[in-house]
């Protein structure tokens, strides 16, 4: 068998690009059958994707014996109950970010997934495409020397301009750290490793949002959470990060990452997309030159996580965007929450080491 059968559970906004991924590129793996609370959204998919079908409930997708991995597509406060229960039911899970909205969620679903023997794997993968896999080869091999430091920034003016269903971005699970963070932390902790400590400070500049998406434009949402959170990270390498996002400021361009190193600095594409220019500023050269990409999954790749860990069960390897690499992500996520509302530093629970990096392709499509 080389091939695994997935079954998505939700069919929301991002779930396109994995159903375009996972029956246009990624080579071992099929699509056993989708389902989602609003029918028609599943319907849609299994028209447009030919796929063989639609259940009526995710225990149907449970129950299918077909069906070898969960992919949770569900909103980040309702990643944990459809988690928890596909691992009961003895299936593989692939999630979306965030593993869960507490540490508690987290530690429940590792020890669940740990004692049944089963993988659990999670977004980002941005972290596995060209531009950071090339950014890690650069850093790795002493292109900027020793990294002393590194500095993270997503700002923006939130998500209820575009969004259909943008509620729960200021909901618990949801926020710029929450929503976004994943992309920024998991690139810092790939590329410089674990963190050991953190501190942070957070505020709610809006108590009220307006939506002008379609199609609940007009009506306003409650913020329950931080919206404009800053925090610091001590790594375990003696690396300082400093992280910012935001969903309060009107800003051009949203990302900025920064890896400074003894002998020059480096600034790395926007975590969130799989590739973007990579620039590097050395003293001697004095001034900033284009490093050219080494790596495969320049385009939206998103499900190459998925595709990974599909790879890494047949094989019997361990998956890069896995179980250790979620959970110390979301250590540091909700360390921020928890440091934002006592003014302490926060000791990481959670043991991390970084996943082996990417090779070329020998196929594209096959990991
Ligand atoms: N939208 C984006 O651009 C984007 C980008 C990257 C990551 N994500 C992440 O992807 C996840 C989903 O986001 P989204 O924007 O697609 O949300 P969404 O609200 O558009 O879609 C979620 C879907 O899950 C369905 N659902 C919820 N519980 C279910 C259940 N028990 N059974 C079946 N279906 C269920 C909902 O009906 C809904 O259609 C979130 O974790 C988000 O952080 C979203």
């Amino acid at each position: 068998m080389d091939r695994l059968k997935v079954a998505f559970i939700g069919v929301g906004s991002i779930s396109g690009i994995y159903l375009d991924n996972i029956t246009k590129v990624f080579k071992n793996l099929d699509i056993a059958g989708v389902c989602d609370l609003i029918p028609e959204r599943a319907l849609n998919a299994q028209q447009k994707y030919g796929l063989p079908r639609v259940y009526t409930d995710m225990f149907e997708a449970f129950n299918d014996p077909q069906v070898d991995i969960i992919l949770n597509l569900t909103r980040p406060y309702q990643h944990y109950e459809v988690t928890r229960l596909a691992l009961e039911h003895g299936k593989h899970v692939y999630t979306e970010k965030p593993l869960g909205i507490t540490m508690e969620e987290g530690n429940a679903l590792v020890s669940l997934a740990s004692s049944r023997c089963l993988m659990l794997g999670g977004a980002p993968d941005t972290f596995m495409g060209a531009g950071l896999q090339s950014c890690r080869k650069y850093i790795d091999s002493g292109t900027i020397g020793d990294p002393v430091g590194a500095a993270a920034f997503m700002i923006c003016r939130g998500h209820e301009t575009w969004h259909p269903d943008p509620d729960f971005y200021y909901q618990p699970g949801g926020g710029p750290m929450m929503d976004m963070g994943p992309y920024y932390i998991t690139a810092l902790a790939s590329l410089l490793g674990p963190v050991a400590r953190l501190v942070a400070s957070g505020k709610r500049s809006f108590p009220k949002r307006f939506i002008t998406s379609q199609p609940h434009a007009g009506d306003d949402i409650q913020v329950n959470v931080d919206t404009y959170v800053t925090g610091i990270m001590q790594f375990f390498s003696g690396a300082v990060g400093t992280i910012f996002t935001t969903f309060d400021v009107h800003y051009p361009t949203q990302a900025r990452l920064e890896i400074y190193g003894s002998e020059g600095t480096l600034i790395l594409p926007d975590p969130n997309h799989f590739c973007g220019p990579i620039r590097i500023f050395r003293p001697e050269e004095g001034q900033y030159a284009d490093l050219p990409l080494l790596f495969d999954y320049k385009e939206n790749s998103r499900g190459l996580g998925l595709s990974d860990m599909a790879s890494a069960i047949l094989s019997g390897r361990a998956p890069r965007a896995g179980m250790a690499q979620i959970h110390h992500v979301l250590d540091v996520l909700t360390g921020f929450e928890r440091s934002a509302k006592t003014g302490k530093w926060i000791d990481m629970e959670t043991a991390y080491s970084r996943p082996e990096p990417m090779v070329k392709a020998a196929f594209p499509g096959v990991l």
